[in-house]
């Protein structure tokens, strides 16, 4: 029995990671994705290669037995899309039931064209569209109205309802169904409120509708070119209120940039950040009016506005200051992309929620114009325009009415609850088959994308065919499981098992580099020479899977120069094989001490240059990976690698936790971890923050330093702690006296009293006292720089002599601005430096003038 159940479970939870790592990356692959050409004969298969399903031939996920349809071959003038050819008609109440895979946001997309009917006249239908809770359209007709409604729902059940409600003695009718999927990351969960001013916290708690999307500057996106198959309408719509004022910019898409934590290709993509509307005349005269959109919407709601920014127009950074209005309210004033992107061509968005009581006359007005009309060029822009009306209290998004409230007599409502609840239960029970589907017949899957005809399907999601073929044939290796898989999730290919034992020759010992909580790690080299390290998890380790996990995890949603990449996997007979790239130099605790034969000594400046890459990888993963940070939890000098050119780059993510969310301070968790660098608080109270990062980041600077282990017990007592030690002898003020021998005569002093501060804040007792990883850059940052400063003033040739006896005091680097540090490099620092001879110098660190006078 035990025997049987472990070899699915891996692979179920695998399935269950892959769907949740979709969510995160930028290829969004639906969970949910139900497509459906109402009243169509056939599937029919729109030019972006979606496929909607016939919903004639099933029809038993909706509530009715009638077959009413309407079919036309005169399509709409403005539009070429087949899904408005047929239609399915309603006489009565009539509900869609869609088994929900992930609860979250939805893309609900509804398509009404009234086509020609003998007997029905469509354009007379009156009708009602509900969910559960949410009235979406409220005695609809369809003539008056706009062709196509777009919603971002938030499911909550294993169920989704749609249900068709004809006003009395009419019917109702829909021509397309999309229930899609959305990434939850769409939704933001605060914007900013005009009026009162302030913040508004409560839009996942809405329901919203799509009222305009436009991209402002460009063409029409269609589907086929989104991320997400949305529409964008270009503003030469009638949107723009002075169309003469404006000069449109555009750049090719490629050069738009996602800035780490911000605007993604899912929030919009490239070609909207690529065109913008900008102000004509800028930089002729000087401009002051303020370029404007107008768009009619729904009085009585209130709307979600999200304005996308992108500096396609600024020649420089930090030239470009511009305020935002809507409806006369100020969004924004001096809104500075540089400074909030760092860099031009950057995509940004921003959010904000217009009050009912703002809209009264049905119009939202958004504007921009020049904040700054002293500068140069005062311009102002505008990307791309989304208009999201939100529900209101009642639960509505069309007139003021609950989805109760309307409904069209008490006894119906009875029924229609019993039937829900009876269609909650089959929905219950058909999740749990499908789950015992897919973990017990892996091999017999295939199938459930041709049984277009039975019940069954239309509980499945549409990609269900997509699953069945990943466990099908997850046996047949080469082209299966993996490789689908695992491209989707943005990990370029899959290896055999084949591949990597030949590679490997065979997992020879000879072979092995590493060895690790996991298992044994492998150098091998595939075609052309190409050599990879190859990690093979012990499959009955059961901290193996977890690791494994972990790591494909977060690695698939993390690159940094600083951070060493996956390049592929392996899980077939049930191994688990990790594939990264090779890193040439291997751990930097082997340039350090203890590898046989000695490896040749790093210089003082490798070793800075080692410690500022490990510390910006960590940086990167406390603050830019994810929406909260990465703690890594065993940070040590076997897991800093080096590639060929001595780039450091930080590994081995197999214990990394996601940091706290915005109200924990902390993850509590067994402690974790390797012993010589754990963090003393961290060991006390369990309580995991990334400030247990840098207690261990300051151990491996101190190993660098002095070029021994983090414990040594062979050592006399007091010395076996190289955190105790080093912090001993640095309070006794003769840190010189533990520094590798092989570089304490090449070390400035400066230098050496800036990194040993670094790394002494590092170790502090308590979290707080520690500083962020960003912080602990900087000091590195400045250590090098006064490395370099050195270096000129004392070629390393004299350096020996010179630097000896000298004590050297920096008096201006503490009152010194990070940010002045960073842009005036080579202007106004002045530093003192008080040596014997009691020479002041200005500017020493950089001026070569000065070396020259100064000696
Ligand atoms: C359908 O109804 C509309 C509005 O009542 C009317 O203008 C139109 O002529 C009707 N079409 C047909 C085919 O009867
Ligand atoms: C056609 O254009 C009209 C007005 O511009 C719009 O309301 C309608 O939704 C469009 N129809 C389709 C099918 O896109
Ligand atoms: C969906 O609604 C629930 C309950 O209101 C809320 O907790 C959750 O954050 C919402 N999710 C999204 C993605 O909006
Ligand atoms: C849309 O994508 C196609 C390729 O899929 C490309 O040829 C076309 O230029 C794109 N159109 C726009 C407006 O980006
Ligand atoms: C721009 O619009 C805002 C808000 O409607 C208004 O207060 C401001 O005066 C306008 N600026 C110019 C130069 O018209
Ligand atoms: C809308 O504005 C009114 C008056 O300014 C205020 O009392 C109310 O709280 C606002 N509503 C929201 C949802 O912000």
């Amino acid at each position: 029995m035990r025997g049987g159940n472990k070899s699915p479970t891996p692979s179920l939870t695998l399935l269950l990671i892959i769907f949740y790592t979709f969510s995160t990356n930028a290829r969004f692959i639906p969970p949910d994705n139900y497509l459906i050409d109402c009243g169509s004969p056939q599937n029919t298969i729109l030019d972006d290669g979606r496929t909607f399903k016939s919903d004639p031939q099933s029809v038993s996920f909706l509530s009715t037995d009638e077959n009413i349809f309407a079919t036309s071959n005169t399509l709409p003038e403005n539009t070429s899309l087949p899904l408005y050819k047929t239609a399915r008609i309603f006489n009565s109440e009539s509900v869609y039931k869609f088994l929900v895979y992930q609860p979250g946001r939805h893309f609900l997309r509804l398509y009404f064209y009234p086509l020609h009917h003998p007997d029905y006249n469509l354009t007379t239908a009156v009708f009602s569209v509900k969910t559960e809770g949410l009235t979406l359209l409220h005695d609809f007709s369809a003539s008056q109205n706009s062709h196509f409604k777009e919603y971002i729902v938030n499911v909550t059940n294993d169920n989704f309802l749609l249900t068709f409600s004809p006003l009395k003695k009419s019917f109702a009718f829909v021509n397309g169904i999309e229930f899609v999927s959305a990434p939850n990351e769409l939704v933001p969960e605060s914007a900013t409120a005009l009026s009162p001013p302030g913040v508004f916290s409560g839009v996942l708690g809405c329901d919203l509708q799509v009222v305009h999307r436009v991209n402002v500057g460009g063409p029409n996106i269609t589907p086929k070119n989104d991320t997400l198959s949305r529409t964008w309408v270009s503003d030469s719509h009638g949107y723009m209120m002075f169309p003469k004022g404006n000069k449109v910019v555009v750049v090719d898409p490629s050069g738009v940039k996602y800035p780490v934590g911000g605007a993604t290709p899912l929030i919009a993509p490239n070609s909207v950040y690529s065109s913008a509307a900008s102000m004509a005349d800028s930089g002729v005269s000087v401009p002051n009016f303020n370029l404007t959109w107008e768009m009619n919407v729904d009085p009585g709601f209130n709307y979600l506005i999200r304005l996308h920014f992108c500096d396609v127009v600024s020649a420089s950074l930090n030239s470009l200051y511009f305020n935002v209005y809507v409806n006369g309210l100020t969004g924004v004033s001096g809104l500075d992309l540089s400074s909030l992107t760092s860099g031009l061509a950057m995509a940004y968005y921003k959010d904000f929620v217009v009050n009912a009581s703002s809209v009264s006359n049905g119009v939202i007005r958004v504007q921009v114009g020049p904040s700054d009309l002293e500068s140069t060029t005062p311009n102002a822009i505008l990307n791309g325009l989304e208009i999201m009306k939100m529900s209101n209290s009642a639960g509505s998004l069309d007139g003021l009415f609950s989805s109760g409230s309307n409904s069209p007599g008490g006894s119906k409502r009875v029924t229609r609850t019993v039937a829900e609840a009876a269609g909650i239960a089959i929905g219950v029970v058909m999740l749990i088959v499908l789950i015992f589907s897919l973990v017990r017949r892996k091999n017999k899957a295939r199938g459930w994308d041709e049984g277009g005809n039975s019940f069954t399907s239309w509980f499945l999601p549409l990609n269900a065919s997509y699953c069945s073929s990943l466990l099908s044939s997850k046996s047949k290796s080469k082209n299966g499981y993996s490789s689908v898989l695992f491209s989707k999730v943005g990990l370029s290919r899959s290896f055999s098992f084949n591949e990597l034992r030949d590679a490997t020759k065979n997992f020879d010992e000879s072979a092995v580099i590493g060895v690790g909580g996991f298992g044994k790690v492998y150098i091998g080299e595939i075609e052309e020479g190409t050599k990879l390290a190859i990690k093979r998890g012990n499959p009955r380790s059961s901290q193996g899977i977890n690791e494994f996990q972990t790591e494909i995890e977060l690695l698939s949603k993390l690159r940094h120069r600083h951070l060493v990449s996956l390049i592929g996997y392996c899980d077939e007979n049930n191994e688990m094989i990790l594939v990264y790239e090779y890193m040439e130099n291997g751990p930097l605790r082997d340039h350090l001490y203890g590898s046989k034969p000695a490896l040749p000594s790093l210089t003082w400046k490798q070793r800075l240059e080692i410690s500022i890459g490990a510390a910006r990888g960590l940086h990167y993963l406390h603050t830019g990976g994810s929406s909260h940070g990465i703690i890594h939890r065993d940070v040590k000098t076997t897991n800093i690698l080096l590639d060929d050119n001595f780039v450091a780059k930080v590994s081995d993510f197999g214990l990394s936790k996601t940091g706290p969310t915005l109200d924990q301070t902390h993850v509590s968790t067994a402690v974790k971890g390797s012993f010589g660098y754990l963090d003393p608080e961290y060991f006390r109270r369990q309580q995991l923050t990334d400030k247990s990062d840098v207690y261990s980041f300051g151990v491996v600077l101190f190993e660098i330093l002095c070029a021994r282990p983090a414990l040594d017990p062979t050592l006399p007592r007091e010395q076996v702690n190289l955190a105790e030690w080093a912090m001993h002898k640095q309070r006794k003020g003769v840190i010189e006296s533990i520094v590798d021998p092989k570089i304490v005569k090449s070390i400035s002093s400066e230098s050496l009293i800036k990194y040993v501060e670094a790394a002494e804040k590092c170790l502090a007792e308590y979290g707080v006292d520690r500083p962020s990883m960003g912080d602990v850059l900087w000091n590195l940052e400045f250590a090098l720089q006064l490395q370099d400063a050195s270096m000129q003033l004392d070629p390393p040739e004299e350096d020996d002599d010179t630097c000896k006896g000298k004590k050297m005091k920096m008096v201006a680097s503490e009152s010194m601005k990070k940010d002045e540090m960073k842009k005036n490099s080579d202007s106004d620092v002045s530093i003192l430096i008080n040596d014997d001879s009691g020479v002041v110098m200005g500017s020493p660190l950089f001026s070569k003038m000065e070396d020259i006078e100064g000696r």
